[in-house]
């Protein structure tokens, strides 16, 4: 018997993956670098569906239908190159690696660039849901070849989350577009996940509220426009007890936030294509602020403000749901503005709309939101930014005067709010008619004679800023 799809790499990601192959009906082959591994997978699902042990590369190889389709789970970096000169030489051209990790797009162009040349396709594929959405149905955004796709997307799509019968999978675009994306998904998780936590420091702090009432708040805006499972798994982590203390978990947790790595990737990529995504860097710095305990122990005395006579309304829970929406739609535009960058630098194509279609379901950014923005691409595929799509306009110009005052109390009150104020000075940029860049160009000048264009005329001037100051057209 030959396996339809293979995976190596048996940790949890890629076990439940497998066991969702193999209930779906495929008959998969399973490798792991300790064969215990591949064992007790088999000892434990065996009966889900086909799967195809096999202690060595040559034997897991040999069992999978040709073309063959070899998914790879394994840590990013240096065991994923690892893994691939361990199987490239064994395969045949026609033959397709599936690079299920979170790898860094650049990583993924150089590997498919270097396996194209022998004829052997590399997918680069972000695959996004955890432990769970790895078993149920995760989002799936595949890069790699157009040819790949046909072989490939069938299977992916058959394994992937669906929403209204539509899976959560489409060729994303070329070499590395699929890491690509996934590393922005990631980022606007960040970015959702710091706005999130500042809400519930709001609710806490200048609200007064206990974490279980906070959890009730979240509970119910997760049946209105910001329902999410973000917002879902927040309300859960609030409500719960910490068994040991009796205490609030929240409370037990040290709060210093980690990372792994694919949001500072998101926000580095940022800086080299020039696109501002202040929401999701200052989600990024927010964790790293967190984890420098020495800086904040030593920043213990400090004074804050000296009068908290902000005034928290009792409407303060839907003030902060409305900061927060307008937020989040903003951190949301700018991860969709770097996706269309990326995709024009490295001609990928990318259809950001079909992008908002297979993230609706099986990811950790899925929204009901999501599908707002699908029907924005949908309107206008060239949008240059969501925030003037009508609706996201409208919703925005709503939320506005809560979203200002809530970031006032704040400012008062000495409770930091980085994801919420970024994201307001973001918008009063862009809506701005002028900005102040011009005086920066005068400075450059000054100080370097950088030059400047002026309003009224074309060309480059430069004044003499150390003579008579007349200008000058370099
Ligand atoms: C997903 C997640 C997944 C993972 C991140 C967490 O889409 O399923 O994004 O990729 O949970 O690696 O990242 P941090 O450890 O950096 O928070």
């Amino acid at each position: 018997e030959t396996a339809r799809i293979g995976v190596t790499g048996l940790a949890v990601m890629g076990r439940n993956l497998a066991r969702n192959l193999a209930r779906h009906g495929h008959p998969v082959a399973v490798h792991n670098r300790t064969s215990a591994r591949t064992r007790s997978l088999v000892d434990e699902f065996g009966h889900e569906g086909t799967f195809l042990p096999a202690d060595t590369p040559e034997k897991f190889v040999g069992s999978l239908e040709r073309p063959r389709r070899l998914v790879i789970m394994v840590k990013a970096g240096g065991p994923t190159d690892a893994v691939i000169d361990e199987f490239a030489p064994l395969l045949d051209p026609g033959d397709m690696i599936v690079d299920g990790g979170n790898a860094n797009f650049a990583d993924t162009r150089r590997r498919e660039s270097a396996l194209r040349e022998r004829g052997v396709h590399f997918v680069g594929t972000g695959i996004s849901g955890g432990e769970e959405g790895a078993l149920h149905g995760p989002s799936i955004m595949p890069g790699g070849s157009a040819a790949s796709y046909e072989a490939l997307g069938p299977l992916l799509e058959d394994i992937s989350a669906k929403v209204d019968g539509t899976p959560c999978c489409t060729h994303v675009g070329p070499d590395g577009a699929g890491h690509f994306v996934k590393m922005v998904h990631n980022g606007i998780e960040y970015a959702d996940m710091q706005l999130i936590a500042e809400s519930y420091d709001l609710l806490r702090h200048a609200a007064g509220l206990a974490p279980a009432e906070i959890a009730e708040v979240f509970r119910t805006w997760n049946t209105g426009r910001l329902g999410s499972y973000l917002i879902e798994i927040t309300a859960e982590v609030l409500a719960h007890t910490d068994a040991a203390t009796g205490r609030p978990f929240v409370d037990v947790v040290l709060d210093q936030a980690e990372q792994k790595g694919t949001g500072r990737w998101t926000v580095q990529t940022a800086l080299d294509l020039g696109v501002p995504v202040g929401g999701i860097a200052e989600a990024v710095f927010a964790r790293s602020v967190s984890g420098h305990a020495v800086l904040r122990e030593a920043s213990q005395n400090l004074p804050g403000p000296s009068r908290n006579d902000a005034f928290v309304s009792f409407g303060f829970p839907e003030a902060v749901e409305k900061a927060l929406y307008a937020s989040k739609i903003v951190a949301y535009a700018q991860g969709f503005h770097e996706i269309q960058a990326g995709s024009a630098e490295y001609g990928w194509n990318i259809d950001l709309g079909a992008m908002a279609t297979i993230w609706r379901g099986g990811c950790i950014i899925r929204a009901r939101f999501l599908d707002r923005i699908r029907a924005a691409y949908e309107a206008d595929p060239q949008t240059p930014t969501l925030l003037t799509d009508p609706h996201f306009t409208e919703a925005v110009g709503d939320a506005q005067d809560a979203w200002r005052e809530v970031i006032a109390i704040a400012a008062k009150l000495g409770i930091p709010v980085p994801g919420f104020s970024t994201a307001l000075a973001y918008y009063d940029s862009l809506r701005a008619p002028r900005l102040p860049a011009a005086l920066t160009q005068g400075q450059r000048d000054y100080f370097g004679a950088h030059t400047y264009r002026r309003v009224d005329r074309e060309g480059t001037f430069h004044t003499l800023w150390g003579a008579d100051r007349t200008e000058t057209t370099p």
